[in-house]
């Protein structure tokens, strides 16, 4: 394969771990962001997020050349085949993905862009239309260039494991009205052997927010499941076990808890929302989901009050605050509203996470962070696991009770064996999961007989 030169506009989570793989596939990347800080930490080896892997891949890169960072457009725009665009689309007030910043970077680009015909790429997730209004910024911008191909290719990395999620894709989508130039996109990924979808730009644009919808909806769903378990007396864990089997539904994406959170599926669920009732639909499938995974986070608090009687002068700890495990990313994390709930209801809160104390800390001043599981139960009157931390799974139960003024544990995460915790004379309290659990039998078909 022919190494490519390429600009990568974003540091962020997506920019970042784009622009480390693609240095790692064989182009020379440089990586172009307007914040100075975050540039110059990036120059000196420090990785402003956490990632696994990443710092590493980043360092070897930067190292033998093959990738850099610049606050420079045009230094970054200097020669150059591919711009990829990976800034982010946060939310407005409505739902909305706001593009404030897509259509800065188009701006910038066409503004630097001096000569050479270069494909744009856009990987971050905007909402249908979006690679036309690019398109339409770009022929302002850079008027003497000529038309610029836009290529919509979505990302589908998720935080913990985006980089085997780059390197070992289960598609590659890539939208555009010039298929020779989607063709030259494709050519970048050749090595990884990922079935390659070229369609238009906005079915592309659409995959995206399908899929994110569509994985929320497989986590409301088990949620809603789960309530019903909690009436009728079921296992929730077992049924999802029960029903993954079945290979047109398949195991992912059906943990029951708290919810889903972080910084793309409640984003995104709300965005195609928006977009769906914009265009005349009434979204009433994603509207469930959005209003059931808002539920599940006020569930668990009811649930504490009827076991402690009142939340009032209470102690509780939260043990897990990053919106799931291996990243220190908060966003839209189940634990904030958990806890801003529990200081409505008039409890303390002391709170644990292996690696997000600090990122919570901005957000939640108030709360006394522990540095680890043990001194963040010390006199608390219950305990919330609300992130899925395998350090919470072999904690030491004699120990955690020693230190509890009360002893219950509220498993959001249903990570916990509730017989074992149990047996330890915690009260124990699961999503969907029953009083007395009994462990499924599987039985492995037997070989036929000759
Ligand atoms: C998600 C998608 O999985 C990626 O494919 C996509 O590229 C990414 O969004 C994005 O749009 O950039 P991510 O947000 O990193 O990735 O995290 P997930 O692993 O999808 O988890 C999302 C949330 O759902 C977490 O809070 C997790 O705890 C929760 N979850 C997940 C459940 O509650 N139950 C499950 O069965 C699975």
């Amino acid at each position: 394969m022919r190494p490519s030169a390429i600009c990568v506009v974003g540091a962020g989570h997506v920019g970042l771990v784009t622009a480390a793989c693609l240095a790692e596939l064989g182009h020379r990347v440089t990586c172009v962001d307007v914040d100075e800080d975050r540039v110059e930490s990036l120059r000196s080896g420090s990785v402003p997020i956490h990632e696994p892997g990443l710092e590493a891949l980043i360092a070897r890169h930067t190292a033998g050349g093959a990738l850099k960072f610049t606050t420079s457009y045009e230094e970054a725009l200097d020669v150059v085949e591919f711009i990829f665009v990976a800034v982010n689309t946060p939310s407005t007030p409505e739902g909305a993905a706001d593009l404030r910043f897509v259509r800065r970077a188009a701006r910038q680009i066409g503004h630097a862009l001096k000569n050479g015909r270069p494909i744009i790429v856009n990987k971050s997730t905007v909402p249908v239309g979006t690679a036309e209004t690019v398109e339409h910024i770009l022929r302002q911008e850079a008027s003497g260039l000529g038309e610029l191909p836009v290529v919509s290719n979505p990302e589908f990395l998720r935080e913990g494991t985006a980089i085997e999620d780059f390197m070992k894709p289960d598609r590659v989508v890539l939208g555009c009205r010039d298929r020779e130039a989607a063709q030259r996109v494709a050519g970048l990924y050749g090595s990884l052997e990922a079935p390659v979808l070229i369609t238009d730009p906005e079915t592309a644009e659409m995959i995206k927010y399908a899929s994110n919808a569509f994985l929320a909806t497989k986590i409301s769903f088990i949620n809603e499941i789960a309530s019903v378990c909690e009436g009728v007396g079921a296992d929730v864990n077992q049924v999802a076990q029960g029903m993954g089997l079945d290979k047109r539904i398949g195991h992912q994406f059906l943990r029951a808890g708290i919810g889903y959170g972080g910084s793309c599926l409640p984003k995104d669920v709300k965005a195609l929302a928006h977009m769906a009732s914009i265009y005349g639909s009434h979204p009433q499938l994603l509207n469930a989901v959005l209003q059931i995974n808002v539920d599940q986070r006020r569930r668990v608090v009811r649930r504490l009050r009827q076991i402690l009687g009142s939340l009032e002068g209470a102690t509780v700890a939260v043990l897990g605050l990053a919106y799931k495990a291996d990243t220190d990313d908060v966003r839209d994390a189940p634990a904030i509203d958990i806890i801003r709930l529990l200081d409505y209801e008039g409890a303390s809160v002391r709170a644990h996470d292996p690696v997000a104390n600090d990122a919570l800390a901005e957000i939640l001043p108030d709360v006394t962070y522990c540095a680890d599981p043990y001194e963040a139960v010390s006199g608390c009157d219950a305990v919330i696991i609300a992130t899925e931390w395998p350090q919470f799974v072999e904690m030491d139960l004699r120990r955690v009770k020693a230190g509890m003024r009360r002893p219950v544990i509220v498993d959001g995460r249903n990570i916990l064996d509730p017989d074992v915790v149990r047996s330890h004379g915690f009260v124990y309290l699961g999503v969907g999961r029953p009083d007395h659990l009994q462990e499924p039998l599987v039985l492995e078909p037997q070989a036929k007989e000759a």
